[in-house]
């Protein structure tokens, strides 16, 4: 016995060595696009290798949101981050300290971040149509220029979500949604008044910042595709009789998402990657979404939509559903003959979202990258604290996600419009368009621009080996990011829940650099710190 074990006792060496090194490598994925079709933007703004960052900054917005609001801090620069000779370990403040150390090392290395941003839903396109031309620049320019929020991950709507005027498909052929008769070949296909708008405000956005990811995801499939209609209700809200795909039209739901693809394709704008469905296990009656079960998704996956989707670089992501399930992505990423290429997921399991879930898959699939397509932040009450989009955007990131899309990017000043049978009545965006020549950026635009301005795509998340602090439902949760952009600076974006403010020691583990700064609290704090090629 005693021989027999001292026989494996290299081997278990060698093993729990061969298993630690897979363990920290799980969750370096290097993308800096996704498909083959490009969405390899933003390039520019701060951090990029033309703009190398030289000199230290920091920026706050308050997650306080005040009855008046010019009041509180938003983007506003704050007293930057000095560079420490010798850590205060030594001194008598050191108590006084809060000790951050990010693994700068190779080791340290995670994920690398495709960027941040917003949906596109026909109700953000219809509002902000309704802008003037000149103030629709100026409102463009806020939401994806270099000097603005830079935004370079946006998710849009295929027909209609609950952020429509109403609910319609590409191919409903017959008066509404709910009492088209198939049309196999789909000759009616047609994107509508909608959905021509929807490609015509993209093409806007390309024209003026090319090479953002756009991913599209449809609510539902035409009316026709699906076993008994949106509206049937047998007395069970959610039975998966009613608002569910119907899978003998596998064939047809392939070739419309296809057809979609090359319509958008044709008018200039090219889609990155596609979820077969939002959230796919929602099928609630009269609501804009379908049920589309894991077998079904993996059938379409893995049949004609992903040759096709391949052929034309387009990805495809699995589920866009919440993180409460993780057996749905798992069977169509195991099923789904190679063809999935990213998992996306959505932040409403109650009551958090549990993003450790992104680790696991990391570890059984290390070359398939996580999104969190959808988050709204809903009803943000004045005189409060809101960290929705922070939490959104912290989490994901953080536990080895590549990308973060808050939902909806623009609506009225009634949260609308929204369709009537249900919709999200009370999504907040990042402007608020009131009338032809204003409009108004939200408390979530600010707290975008916290990540998006300053990370970076390409970008590399990397390992805190101590400072984060609390679980997300500890109301003095402090947490940090620290990504490296391409230029070699740091973008450290730190998330203070707590009302008491911390005077931090930022220790960089690789060449021992040390940065002290303030992080007040009820706040989020991005320091920006040059490379040390520069300093
Ligand atoms: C398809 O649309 C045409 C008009 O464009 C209409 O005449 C025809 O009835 C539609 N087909 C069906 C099956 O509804
Ligand atoms: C998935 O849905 C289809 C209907 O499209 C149904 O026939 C099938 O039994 C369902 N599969 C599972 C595993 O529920
Ligand atoms: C979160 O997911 C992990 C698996 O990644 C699981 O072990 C843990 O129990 C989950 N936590 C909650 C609160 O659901």
């Amino acid at each position: 016995m005693n021989t027999v074990l001292s026989m494996l006792k290299p081997l278990i060496f060698l093993l729990i060595v061969t298993l630690s090194i897979n363990l920290s490598l799980a969750y370096v994925k290097r993308i800096d696009k996704i498909g083959t079709s490009g969405g390899t933007g933003p390039i520019g703004g701060i951090g990029s290798v033309s703009n190398p960052l030289k000199k230290a900054h920091c920026y706050i917005t308050d997650a306080y949101l005040f009855a008046n609001p010019k009041d509180g801090r938003k983007l506003s620069n704050c007293k930057k981050p000095q560079m420490l000779k010798k850590h205060p370990e030594k001194s008598q403040a050191a108590e006084n300290y809060y000790k951050i150390i990010v693994d700068s090392t190779d080791a340290g290395e995670r994920q690398s971040i495709i960027g941040f941003g917003h949906a596109w839903t026909d109700a953000s396109v219809y509002v902000l149509n309704k802008l003037n031309p000149d103030v629709l620049e100026k409102a463009m320019q806020d939401l994806f220029g270099q000097t603005g929020n830079n935004m370079g991950f946006m998710r849009h709507t295929i027909g209609s979500s609950d952020l429509s005027h109403y609910q319609y498909s590409y191919n409903d052929n017959g008066p509404s949604c709910n009492k088209g008769i198939p049309d196999p070949h789909l000759s009616n296909f047609t994107l509508g008044e909608y959905g021509l708008s929807m490609v015509k405000m993209l093409q806007k956005m390309n024209k003026y910042k090319s090479d953002i990811t756009l991913i599209g995801s449809p609510w539902s499939a035409p009316g026709w595709m699906k076993q008994n209609g949106y509206f049937f209700n047998n007395g069970d809200t959610y039975s998966t009789d009613s608002n569910s795909f119907d899978n003998k039209y596998i064939t047809e739901y392939t070739n419309y998402l296809v057809k979609y693809v090359d319509e958008f394709r044709k008018h200039g704008v090219t889609v990155n990657a596609i979820t077969p469905q939002n959230e796919p296990l929602n099928n609630q009656v009269g609501y804009p979404c379908m049920y589309l079960n894991a077998s079904d998704q993996a059938k379409l996956v893995s049949g004609d939509l992903g040759i096709k989707m391949k052929q034309r670089g387009v990805g495809i992501w699995a589920y866009d559903h919440n993180t409460d399930n993780t057996e749905y992505p798992q069977t169509v990423l195991r099923d789904g003959n190679g063809h999935v290429t990213g998992v996306a997921w959505h932040c409403y399991q109650d009551p958090y979202a549990n993003y450790t879930v992104i680790r696991d898959f990391h570890r059984e699939y290390p070359d398939i990258p996580h999104f969190m397509t959808e988050c709204s932040n809903y009803d943000p009450k004045i005189n409060s604290v809101n960290f929705a989009v922070a939490d959104s955007f912290m989490g994901p990131i953080k536990n080895g996600a590549s990308g973060a899309s808050m939902w909806v990017m623009a609506t009225d000043e009634y949260f609308g419009p929204h369709t009537a049978g249900g919709g999200c009545d009370k999504c907040s965006g990042s402007l608020i368009i009131k009338g032809s020549m204003k409009y108004k950026k939200t408390a979530d635009y600010y707290m975008i621009g916290q990540f998006s301005r300053f990370i970076r795509r390409g970008a590399v998340n990397h390992h805190i080996i101590r400072g984060d602090n609390g679980e997300p439902g500890d109301e003095n949760q402090f947490q940090v990011l620290a990504a490296r952009n391409p230029d070699s600076s740091w973008a450290i974006v730190f998330q203070n829940k707590g009302s008491r403010e911390h005077n931090v020691v930022l220790e960089f583990s690789k060449d021992g650099d040390l940065w002290s700064g303030i992080v007040p609290g009820n706040t989020v704090v991005t320091w920006t710190l040059p490379g040390d090629k520069i300093r």
